[in-house]
């Protein structure tokens, strides 16, 4: 194929939209496939989001927002900052985006220029160094091991950082696709290695709100829950309606930058999207009452319900979990023991079983060759029939 921009060659697909198609060629061909690979849940979106998105729609708000979105919105995120985490945000700092996605991409259109390098941990989250070939940067992956919860670490950082070349350092917690969390402690050595260096420090918190630590876990215990905003004004955070508000296909998202960036951001989301869907934002507005909360933490118990029948499970087929996932709904397994190909592994499992679950290599390179990602996006009764349907095919293939 000819005529592509070359930055489009180095732009690898998103394999567990792959996988995602075949087991749907699977479903349409009438056999049960059980979804283990897609970063969405089960739940659709709790009924107060839902009604409050139709009655925007019934009463016409079917027009532009502004570009860094409604005002109300803004302010809501806002007070929700203070009232969950204690830290003080200025609604003007918040921009209100097309889901994490868009405030990815805006926040790489601001401040990356063609050549620049972003520090990221391998494994993760597989679409951000790709939203950096876009603007010629280049993701820079730096391999991680169970040590450190497969995070970035303060020495990492230290030993990565290329002068005039590296510009910030991006990381989740919980991560995509471990579930790892760091804690607030490295991060704060993080931000200062990182600042140290004249670099940005960017988190992303899109799996804020899922986490299954219990009170006994002396690294959290009786802690409220903690923000990397709480840094300071200099750090960059990226959160989105998408996963703990269970808003995947509203498309909505939000970040906060430091006051200076508001402007240029402003002027590049009008150009890009015009502005954030509307019926969305007015739905969102509904996120943040007392009713959804209720709703989403009922949900977040029956993910931790599901994440520990499954660290029960997986082990007794053979699969290891070096890092006890903290939150997000994925585990990260080491399949070592049974493949030296996940990909491979995968493809027959999904076809033999109907079980589609994800091969490390999405996630970056580093012995993604023996690692898969479950998400346990699904009810119990189906992870029951996964983990038997996986047990019969293991014992049938030995
Ligand atoms: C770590 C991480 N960041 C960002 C995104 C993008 O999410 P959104 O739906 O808000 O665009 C995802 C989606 O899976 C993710 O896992």
């Amino acid at each position: 194929m000819t005529g592509f921009a070359s930055r489009t060659e180095e732009i690898a697909p998103f394999q567990v939209m792959a996988i995602l198609q075949q087991a749907q060629t699977l479903a349409a061909q009438g056999i049960d496939v059980i979804h283990l690979e897609i970063g969405e849940p089960d739940f659709t979106t709790p009924a107060p989001i839902v009604e409050a998105g139709i009655e925007a729609l019934k009463q016409g708000k079917t027009h532009y927002t502004p570009a860094l979105g409604l005002p109300e919105l803004r302010q809501k995120i806002a007070d929700f900052y203070r009232t969950r985490y204690g830290v003080d945000v200025s609604a003007s700092r918040i921009a209100i985006t097309p889901g994490a996605s868009g405030a990815l991409l805006l926040l790489m259109a601001a401040r990356l220029e063609a050549g620049d390098e972003l520090l990221m941990a391998d494994p993760g989250y597989p679409c951000n160094r790709h939203f950096a070939r876009v603007f010629e940067a280049q993701g820079r992956l730096i391999a991680t091991t169970a040590d450190s919860g497969f995070q970035l670490t303060p020495e990492h950082i230290e030993k990565n950082w290329t002068e005039g070349a590296s510009k910030a350092v991006l990381m989740a917690s919980p991560a995509n696709p471990t579930g790892a969390m760091i804690s607030h402690e490295v991060l704060e050595k993080i931000a200062q290695v990182t600042a140290d260096q004249g670099g940005e420090l960017w988190v992303d918190e899109i799996y804020h709100g899922l986490t299954y630590h219990d009170a006994s876990d002396s690294r959290f215990a009786g802690q409220r829950p903690q923000t990397a905003l709480a840094l300071g004004e200099h750090v960059v955070v990226i959160n989105s309606f998408s996963k703990y508000f269970g808003m995947t296909g509203w498309r909505l998202g939000w970040m906060v930058v430091p006051e200076h960036y508001i402007p240029v951001i402003e002027r590049l989301a009008q150009n890009l999207f015009l502005a954030p869907t509307t019926p969305s934002q007015y739905g969102a507005l509904a996120a943040f009452d007392n009713d959804s909360l209720a709703i989403m933490e009922a949900r977040r118990l029956e993910l931790q319900q599901r994440r520990d029948y499954l660290l029960a499970e997986l082990p007794k087929l053979g699969f290891k979990i070096p890092v006890v996932p903290d939150g997000a709904f994925y585990i990260y397994a080491d399949a070592s023991a049974l493949t030296q190909d996940t990909q491979v592994f995968c493809q027959q499992l999904l076809q033999e079983t109907g079980v589609a679950i994800t091969p490390g290599f999405d996630f970056g390179d580093q012995n993604a060759n023996v690692y898969i990602r479950i998400a346990y996006t699904t009810n119990i009764e189906r992870l029951e029939q996964a983990i038997a349907r996986i047990k019969a095919w293991l014992q049938k293939e030995s």
